[in-house]
Formats: structure tokens, C-alpha cells, sequence
């Protein structure tokens, strides 16, 4: 059920590793006809067909918004023809709860989360990819041999707080991708071309990843804060006035990450950066200071 990013590169990996592509449904028939393409396997359809029944395991790989919906559809079809078989759905923010309708017909449920990005340009290679599994133990196996035939590492998720789990995978895939666009344009502010700006700060950005994946994070925090020049952050956060507010509200904002996740004594640094960027609250504080002493 959906086969978009993600359901297409699950059913192409499925169905190498030999397992049968049922009925492959999304919201319309030239949609679900590339789907079993890019597949190289199932039955296109564009609403759903008593069809999916004759599958043991259903994939639900809509977009979040729509997957209780999906499920509720599903139960009114199936009744308890659903006993028995599974249901796993790939969002990582949401736990079982929206597919219940299932579950009390019957089915096993459960959720199976690839910690990838699928970008529908090319499939990923899933050699090594954590997925976040979920739910009931029949559902938690079928995740588990998908995973393991896959070449993933299937990681049991307490279900406790999701969305966090999830947010995880916003730091390290869609925020460093913004992050990384921003560098771009102030680079190209200065005259570069987008070209050279990634060259320069890829090999950067791939030093950065590979000292923190070798030496840890705080022996790879290199840079102004990290020595304790917050003349220069100030600088910095100075200079990115003349851009979007989103620039220096993102600079002062990660700065401040930095000092909480990175630093040794965060609480200082912390107290650094509010009078680096607040400097005249800084002149205010010793003006007050000075007058109390003067009337003491
Ligand atoms: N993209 C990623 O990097 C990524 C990574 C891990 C997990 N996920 C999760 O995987 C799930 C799918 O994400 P995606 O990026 O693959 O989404 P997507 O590319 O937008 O694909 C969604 C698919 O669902 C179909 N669909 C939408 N509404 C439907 C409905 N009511 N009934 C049947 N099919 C319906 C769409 O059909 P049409 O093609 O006809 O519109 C499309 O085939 C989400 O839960 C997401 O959180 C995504």
C-alpha cells in the first residue's frame, strides 16, 4: 500500500531477495504501472482490491497522514480475514496506534523503519542501515527476517517516544542538508560558483563526519567556539545580519547546541555566547554594576 520513495526501493529489494510482489497499490494507475517497474514485480492498482488479502505480509508505505486511514480501509475490507497476517508500516514517527483497526481484526502489526534517505533518484544501498522495528512479536519477526535478508541491523525500538527517535534522523539527514545549503549560498555571496563552493566544503563536512565517527565528537570539534574565541562567533553572527534573519537565528541557535552538546562546561560557554551576542546587554550589566558600587 503506496509505493513511492520507499515502497518502491523496499518491493525492488524484496522481491531480489525473492520474495513474491503482490498487489501494488497508490493513488493512481500510471503511478502504481511505474511502481511495479521500478519493482520489477506485483499488480498495479490505484484503490484498493479485495487482492491484497491473498498476502501473508502488507507494507504500508503512504505518506504518515494517511496510514490510519489506509489501515481503517483495510479492516473494513478484510474483516477477519485479516487473522493472522501482518501488517508493518515505514514511518519512523509514528508508532502502531494508527494501524489498531488492524490489529483489532486481527492482524499483527507492527513498523519498520529504514534510517535512510530515499530520495526516488536511486535506491540506497541498505548494507548495514539501522531499521527502527516495532510491534507485536509475530510482526517483530517478519520485520526482523526483512531487515536481516536486506543486509540491515534491525534495532527494537521501545516505542516510548517515537517522534524523538525519528528527530534523530531530521538532525542528520534533512538539517545538515540545510546547513550545508547555507554554507553554499555564503560562499556564492562571496563569487563562488556552486561547484567550487561544494568543493570546498565537502571535503570539510566529510573530515568532520569521519573524525566523529573515529575519534568522538568532542575531539572533532574544532573552530572558534571550540578554542574560545567568541570575538570571532560574534563576528560571525555580526556579518550574517546583511543575510535572511533564518542565517544568523540558525548560527546562534546551532552555537548554542554546540555549547550544550560539545562543550565541557556548557553552562559557560553558554553565559560567552548570550554577551557575544548581546554585547550592549553585556555593556548594561557593568554600567549596573558600576552605578550600584558607586551608590553603595
Ligand atoms: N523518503 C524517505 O527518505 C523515507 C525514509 C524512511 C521512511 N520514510 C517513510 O516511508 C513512508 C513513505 O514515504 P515516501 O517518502 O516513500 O513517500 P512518497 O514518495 O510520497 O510515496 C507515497 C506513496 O503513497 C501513495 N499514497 C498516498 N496516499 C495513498 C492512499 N491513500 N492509498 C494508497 N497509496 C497512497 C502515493 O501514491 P502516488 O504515487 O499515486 O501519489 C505514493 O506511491 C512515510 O511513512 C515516510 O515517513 C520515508
Amino acid at each position: 500500500m503506496g509505493a513511492g520513495r520507499v515502497g518502491k526501493a523496499l518491493g525492488r529489494c524484496l522481491h531480489d531477495l525473492g520474495w513474491h510482489i503482490g498487489v501494488v497499490t497508490t493513488q493512481s494507475i500510471p503511478t502504481a504501472r511505474g511502481a511495479v517497474r521500478a519493482i520489477g514485480a506485483g499488480h498495479p492498482a490505484d484503490q484498493l482490491t479485495r487482492r491484497v488479502l491473498a498476502s501473508k505480509v502488507v507494507l504500508i508505505a503512504t505518506p504518515d497522514r494517511v496510514i490510519m486511514d489506509v489501515a481503517g480501509d483495510l479492516a473494513q475490507l478484510g474483516g477477519n480475514e485479516w487473522l493472522g497476517k501482518v501488517v508493518l508500516h515505514t514511518s519512523g514517527a509514528l508508532d502502531t496506534s494508527p494501524l489498531r483497526a488492524l490489529a483489532n481484526a486481527g492482524a499483527e502489526t507492527g513498523s519498520i523503519h529504514p534510517m535512510q534517505t530515499f530520495s526516488g533518484q536511486s535506491v540506497p544501498d541498505l548494507a548495514g542501515v539501522v531499521f527502527g522495528i516495532d510491534g507485536s512479536p509475530p510482526a517483530l519477526k517478519v520485520a526482523r527476517k526483512m531487515v536481516r535478508q536486506m543486509g540491515g541491523v534491525a534495532v527494537r525500538l521501545s516505542g516510548g517516544n517515537k517522534a524523538a527517535y525519528h528527530a534523530a534522523g531530521s538532525f542528520a539527514c534533512g538539517h545538515i542538508l540545510a546547513v550545508l545549503e547555507t554554507a553554499t549560498r555564503l560562499l556564492m555571496a562571496q563569487g563562488f560558483t556552486r561547484r567550487e563552493a561544494a568543493r570546498a566544503l565537502l571535503p570539510l563536512t566529510r573530515q568532520t563526519l569521519d573524525n566523529f565517527e573515529r575519534i568522538g565528537p568532542r575531539a572533532a570539534w574544532t573552530g572558534p567556539m571550540s578554542r574560545g574565541d567568541f570575538l570571532t562567533v560574534q563576528r560571525h553572527a555580526d556579518a550574517l545580519s546583511s543575510f535572511p534573519p533564518e542565517y544568523q537565528n540558525a548560527y546562534k541557535a546551532l552555537s548554542r547546541l554546540a555549547a550544550t552538546v560539545l562543550a565541557d562546561d556548557s553552562g559557560a560557554v553558554l553565559r560567552k555566547l548570550d554577551v557575544a551576542f548581546n554585547p550592549r546587554q553585556k555593556g548594561m550589566e557593568v554600567k549596573k554594576a558600576r552605578n550600584k558600587s558607586a551608590v553603595g
